[in-house]
């Protein structure tokens, strides 16, 4: 039988759970590309060192072009012992170039070379999550900037609070976005730490240019410390803590508009690309985009959570359960990528019921704007509070709205109430009172939208 790679010392086979139980190619074989570019750039170090003459690099970077050729049409044959991407690309190097590509791994060591390719890849996909992230906040921003008339309920303890516009809601989700893309965008020079020419986790012999191959691939930096290059997975476990959090957004986001598109809200329904039907119920219209974008949030959270688990208690430098980084970060990036993805279109398709919203505005929700009607007449906000709170009381004993008190029952309370007073219960006076930076008013919505549009620029 065919030798290992590693074979040489080894007299005994491999068990053949053991064998299936290490091999990591049917998920690492992603990272094709990046291994392929690496090894390109490896090679070119290994000419300038003297290790490779030009005409055996040329033949070399030709023969990892033609394996990753392969790759890219679906042709690569994937062999019994290819253990992981780095050894079945190095073997087919071989059977393409013949002895030459041996030589490649001069140096190097399969340690070096997974955390090169980690980092190179997720570089690539870090770009990709962005674009999705500000696909998202771009539809959020142009649902409020069309929607800024829309009025509804604000809720705290989901008791309906004050009202506010619908767009000022919708920008709440952006901001907590918008940090998620400020703390992506810090991501970057954390992964672009080059670890090639660490070796195994002693450093490199030959000398190679580690500048060079940093420059070569893209990395902003080289790792100055060999023992940590080759073991350093913060970038992987920060990823997977990113995501956790933006999850956790978009989670609430879809919590919020799954109570919203009940029949018992109606404020907002989903379009029925983003719904599902039920196998019973013929009448149902499910949301569960929405329902799996908050479910798979607690996936992400088991993902971050099981990788510091498996890094917790590990000693120094390369161990291969550094290999139990792969499956819960590709699955992270792949399952926050559609999940950003899902929430643009949901957010971009649904249907709202300005009508329904505005209805639910109910003369209760000014008993704070009575209050400070008071205040502005000199009354302290602690007794207008009272004040305002029992006619509340009265409102509710004599089941009638807040508003149609008569002014001889507000001046029962406190004679400070004039006439005007009927003027506090207007609901889009309320919002626009609310003009400080930060409030609901039109201006200040306006206000929002600029500065998202230049945080997205
Ligand atoms: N497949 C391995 C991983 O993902 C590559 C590194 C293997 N190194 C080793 N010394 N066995 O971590």
């Amino acid at each position: 039988t065919k030798q290992k790679l590693w074979g040489g010392r080894f007299t005994g086979k491999t068990d053949p759970l053991m064998h299936a139980y290490n091999q990591s190619l049917r998920y690492d074989q992603r990272m094709w590309d990046a291994d392929i570019r690496g090894s390109i750039a490896y090679a070119k170090a290994l000419q300038k060192t003297g290790i490779l003459t030009k005409d055996e690099l040329e033949k070399m970077v030709k023969g990892l072009q033609a394996v990753g050729e392969e790759w890219k049409q679906g042709i690569f044959d994937v062999k019994e012992d290819d253990e992981d991407i780095h050894t079945a690309n190095e073997r087919r190097l071989s059977e393409l170039i013949g002895p030459l590509g041996g030589k490649l791994h001069t140096g190097r060591s399969r340690n070096d070379q997974v955390a090169t390719d980690m980092r190179l890849w997720l570089l690539d996909e870090l770009k990709e999550v962005e674009k999705y992230l500000k696909g998202l906040i771009g539809v959020l921003v142009s649902r409020a900037e069309n929607e800024k008339d829309v009025l509804m309920p604000g809720y705290t303890h989901l008791q309906r609070a004050q009202p506010i516009r619908w767009a000022h809601l919708l920008l709440s989700y952006a901001w907590s976005l918008n940090s998620d893309l400020q703390r992506l965008r810090e991501l970057a020079p954390r992964v672009g730490v080059s670890p090639l020419g660490c070796g195994a986790l002693a450093g490199n012999p030959f000398l190679v240019d580690r500048d060079f191959l940093a420059a070569e691939l893209g990395f902003t930096s080289v790792a100055e410390n060999s023992l940590w290059g080759v073991s350093d997975r913060d970038f992987i476990a920060e990823f997977m803590m990113w995501a956790s959090l933006a999850m956790t957004h978009l989670s609430k986001m879809s919590e919020d508009l799954i109570v919203y598109s009940t029949a018992e809200f109606g404020f907002i329904r989903l379009s029925d690309a983003y719904s599902t039907g039920s196998s019973m119920m013929p009448q149902k219209k499910n949301p569960d985009s929405l329902e799996l974008i908050r479910g798979k949030t607690g996936r992400i959270f088991g993902n971050m959570s099981g990788f510091m688990m498996s890094l917790k208690g590990l000693p120094s430098t390369y161990n291969k359960d550094l290999q139990e980084d792969k499956e819960p970060l590709f699955d992270t990036l792949d399952t926050v990528s559609a999940s950003l993805r899902i929430a643009e279109g949901v957010i971009s398709t649904l249907d709202v019921d300005a009508d329904k919203m505005r209805a639910a505005l109910t003369p209760d929700m000014l008993a704070t704007d009575l209050a400070d009607y008071l205040v502005r007449k000199g009354v302290p906000f602690r007794e207008t509070h009272h004040i305002s709170g029992r006619a509340v009381a009265l409102a509710e004993a004599e089941k009638k709205p807040l508003s149609t008190l008569t002014l001889q029952q507000l001046q029962g309370l406190c004679p400070k109430f004039t006439a005007d007073v009927k003027d506090v219960f207007d609901f889009e006076a309320s919002i626009e009172r609310r003009d400080a930076i930060g409030g609901p008013s039109r201006r200040m919505v306006d206000r929002q939208i600029a500065a998202l549009r230049k945080a997205l620029a």
